[in-house]
């Protein structure tokens, strides 16, 4: 049988991760009475034709990127790649660490709150435990702190480096359960990829 990972070798390791993570992912299901087309996390594209989704974004960022030292300009042009790549989002972009709190980086979407404290909301949580955070149902989130009203599903990917975290990517989509494991594996695929650039001072 095809195994679409197996062409992928960087995100087939990145999902293998995430799957063994999983019992450390904080993944807030959607209750049982919820409709049915909700329940399935993933967007309406096969798990091979995501992986491939995935493999030419990075490819895409990784190229923008190249050579470009300014920190806002690399932000930017990825939150806008990001966000135009992947369907059903509402927003997509950066929080950067600056103290004991995240700040608003570039982004694509409605405007967004400001600072967030290291610990606080699916950001300031997901930075502190330096773990990515996959929330299918944000109303089901302790803490989760309100953007858009829209927002029904969220997925932050901090933003590591060997001793630090820079801060982190985060993807609001207006679907409970829109993002799964290979949403995860890539966008951490991504944030290993970025922070080799030049994304924040
Ligand atoms: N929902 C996030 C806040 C940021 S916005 O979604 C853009 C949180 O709870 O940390």
């Amino acid at each position: 049988m095809h195994d679409p990972l197996r062409a992928t070798p960087w995100l087939r390791a990145a999902s293998e991760a995430a799957v063994r993570r999983a019992g450390g992912t904080t993944t807030f299901t959607l209750g049982a009475s919820a409709p049915a087309e909700f329940a399935a996390g993933g967007f309406a594209l096969e798990g091979g034709e995501k992986v491939a989704l995935y493999q030419s974004l990075s490819e895409e960022l990784d190229a923008l990127l190249r050579g470009e030292l300014d920190p806002v300009a690399n932000a930017a042009n990825a939150a806008a790649a990001i966000f135009h790549s992947l369907p059903e989002l509402n927003w997509a972009g950066f929080y950067f660490l600056q103290g004991q709190e995240l700040v608003l980086g570039p982004f694509q979407g409605k405007p967004a709150c400001v600072r967030i404290p290291l610990g606080k909301g699916v950001c300031g949580t997901a930075a502190a435990e330096r773990r990515s955070l996959l929330v299918a149902d944000v109303h089901q989130f302790p803490g989760h702190i309100a953007c858009d009203a829209d927002s029904r599903s969220e997925l932050v990917v901090p933003l590591l480096t060997a001793s630090s975290v820079l801060g982190v990517l985060d993807l609001d989509s207006p679907r409970p359960g829109r993002f799964d494991v290979i949403d995860q594996a890539g966008c951490e695929a991504i944030a290993a990829m970025l922070v080799q650039h030049k994304l924040s001072h």
